[in-house]
């Protein structure tokens, strides 16, 4: 019989195997360079500092793994791996029984995954789903420098927390990140986005920041590397006063030429379905899509305060 078991139990072998083969796929198919985050992972695991779950097969055979992570309120599933539509559909509902599912007001599912099935095992139990498109756009050699902004600095920090924050708004359903839209929230976002890996190394020389009046900022660009000969630009915002006058698409046409002209082969990013009029910017730039990662969302029962109670009910 197949069965579960949390991951602590399984062997630095097994689970060796597993990253190894999730890594392999993040490079052949991103050409992203996830060397460094398999070992961080794996101490966390085995230091008991991150719950996660296998799946056996009759034989004893690991047929899927995934991991989960609270956060600001939220479960957060971060990589779903499995054999077959069962393995998918049995780590989800296990996930789902959790007392740390149950703790939480949201559960989410982020991840690069061909689990086979995940997106409609995920559907099946009413999560609803806004998958983030990877985009790829190869790079001239040669390009010249570009000339929007200047090079962002950490002094940026938090007038780029508060600009992310104005950019996107106080709350979103499905959004993988900052729940409630809070400003701790876009701080910490912030601050694992350019000093964190989850995302590639940042880059602030080729990172970019268009100062406004006052201290604020009217837009930015951050790039990471992902290794691999890839640059990624894992954020684009342009204040909503300052939007449609082309602030935007020049800015990628300028971290597109400092990227080429700092060696990379190619720029990526994510962007989300439902994001119409970047993908339009994106598009128009001459990105195409090279894979999708799963995203998708499921309120709990559990309502936290009368507050909760009464949006959840209204759908307000
Ligand atoms: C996406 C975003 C960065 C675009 O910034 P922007 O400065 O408005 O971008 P641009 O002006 O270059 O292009 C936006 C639109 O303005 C139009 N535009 C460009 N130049 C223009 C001009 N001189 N006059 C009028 N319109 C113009 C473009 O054609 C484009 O039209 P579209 O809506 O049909 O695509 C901005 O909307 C934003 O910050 N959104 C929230 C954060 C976000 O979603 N970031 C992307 C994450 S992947």
């Amino acid at each position: 019989m197949p069965r579960l078991r949390p991951w602590a139990d399984a062997t630095a072998a097994e689970m060796a195997a597993g990253f190894a083969a999730a890594g392999a796929r993040w490079r052949s198919v991103l050409a992203w360079d996830t060397g460094d985050l398999w070992p961080a992972l794996e101490r966390a695991r085995t230091t008991g500092r991150l719950d996660g779950l296998v799946r056996r097969d009759a034989s004893g055979a690991m047929s899927g793994w995934t991991y989960y992570v609270g956060r600001d309120g939220d479960l957060l599933c971060g990589a779903l791996s499995a054999a077959t539509p069962d393995d998918t559909a049995a780590l989800v509902d296990a996930v789902l029984a959790t007392p740390a599912a149950a703790a939480a007001s949201r559960t989410v599912v982020f991840a690069f995954s061909d689990a086979p099935a995940l997106d409609d095992v995920l559907r099946a139990r009413s999560f609803v789903s806004d998958p983030y498109h990877y985009l790829v756009r190869s790079l001239p050699t040669g390009a010249r420098r570009g000339n929007a902004g200047r090079a962002w600095d950490v002094r940026d920090l938090d007038a780029t927390a508060e600009l992310l924050r104005v950019c996107y708004g106080a709350h979103d359903p499905v959004r993988p990140f900052v729940p409630h839209g809070r400003p701790s929230e876009w701080r910490q976002y912030a601050g694992d986005l350019v000093m964190g890996q989850g995302c590639g190394r940042f880059r602030p020389t080729l990172s970019l920041a268009v100062p406004g009046e006052d201290g604020v900022l009217d837009a930015i660009a951050l790039v990471t590397d992902l290794g691999e000969g890839t640059a990624h630009l894992a954020q684009l915002a342009v204040r909503p006063s300052v939007r449609g006058a082309g602030l935007g698409a020049t800015l990628v046409t300028s971290v597109e030429a400092q990227c080429a002209a700092a060696g990379f082969a190619r720029l990526s990013l994510l962007v989300s379905e439902s994001n119409r009029g970047a993908r339009r910017l994106y598009a128009r730039a001459g990105f195409s899509e090279r894979a999708h990662f799963t995203c998708a969302a499921r309120p709990e029962r559990r309502l936290t305060s009368p507050a909760l109670a009464t949006s959840q009910a209204t759908g307000a």
